[in-house]
């Protein structure tokens, strides 16, 4: 899975006018810009607007309360600034939790990001797979759901890691990061169990696959990384565009003529003024900051 299912062609014909969709784009930090960059990749001409609760980072060490009541309220202004076309919640923590409440709550599709567990499931031939999140998308009642639904046959490894989104951001803000810290924290995924041993995990936590050169050199066997990010971007483009213009694009992929993109905007909640580092990072993902 690592999209979260919404019945959205209701809202195909609102984009179908020619003018380019508005996306809002969601996360605690900035990992969210992974599931951007596909976006980016997926619609090219959209008008992308990213916002970064970095205020409330990190998302998984906040109760499960205290996440639906800022996130809910959050959006619900954001939404009402920006006008956007479909919303992304670009972060496993939150999307587990605030997606039936959003959805009430918004006048827009909202597409969520929850762990990928069925692709991995169907991926794995060792039948070891570990879930590598926030503790607070481990916990979760929709995880477990997740695994019961799709993950019968498998062994599946919940890793709850404290520290690897502060790390990522800590890299995309162009500070170095230790990493013995790193490999610590992915070690518990590595099981091996009758001569078989983990062959799947999954990045169930969009901050990570800004870490995963690191998880590769640092990991004691290889595995299959699962980023979901390119699945819920198709997902942005069916919700907007109908299944049958999304089989176009697919066909066509990166063939098919686009109107060059607009820079899209960043916003961060703490209204701190980014690190240069997190600026080019940002530029590299076309964003500009709010302030510039
Ligand atoms: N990027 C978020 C996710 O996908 C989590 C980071 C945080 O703890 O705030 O779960």
């Amino acid at each position: 899975m690592g999209i979260d299912l919404f019945a959205g062609t209701a809202y195909a014909t609102r984009v179908m006018s020619g003018r380019p969709p508005k996306v809002l784009i969601f996360d605690s930090g900035v990992g969210g810009l992974s599931v951007l960059r596909e976006v980016r990749r997926a619609l090219p001409a959209a008008g992308l607007v990213y916002v970064a609760d970095d205020a409330g980072f990190p998302y998984g060490a906040l109760t499960e309360t205290a996440l639906v009541e800022r996130v809910t309220g959050l959006m619900t202004r954001l939404v009402a600034f920006h006008s956007p076309d479909a919303v992304v919640i670009a972060c496993n923590t939150a999307s587990t939790l605030v997606l039936p409440g959003l959805r009430a709550a918004l006048p827009v599709p909202v597409i969520g990001t929850v762990p990928a567990i069925k692709p991995a499931a169907e991926r794995t031939t060792s039948g070891l797979v570990s879930v590598l999140a926030t503790p607070g998308t481990v916990a979760r009642d929709y995880t477990r759901a997740l695994i019961e639904a799709h993950a019968r046959g498998a062994e599946v490894t919940l890793v709850g890691s404290s520290r690897l989104a502060g790390l990522a951001e800590a890299r995309l803000r162009g500070q170095p990061i230790d990493n013995s810290a790193v490999e610590r924290e992915i070690a518990p995924c590595f099981v091996r169990r009758d001569g078989q041993r983990t062959d799947v995990v999954v990045l169930a936590c969009t901050h990570y696959p800004f870490l995963t050169d690191l998880f590769e050199r640092l990991a004691p066997w290889r595995v299959a990384w699962i980023d979901p990010a390119a699945a819920i971007a198709r997902r942005v483009h069916t919700v907007l565009y109908g299944e049958e213009a999304f089989e176009r694009y697919d066909d066509e992929g990166d063939e098919a003529p686009v109107a060059p993109a607009l820079p899209g905007r960043a916003e961060f909640t703490s209204g701190r003024p980014p690190e240069p580092a997190l600026v080019a990072a940002l530029a590299r993902h076309g964003l500009l900051c709010a302030a510039d």
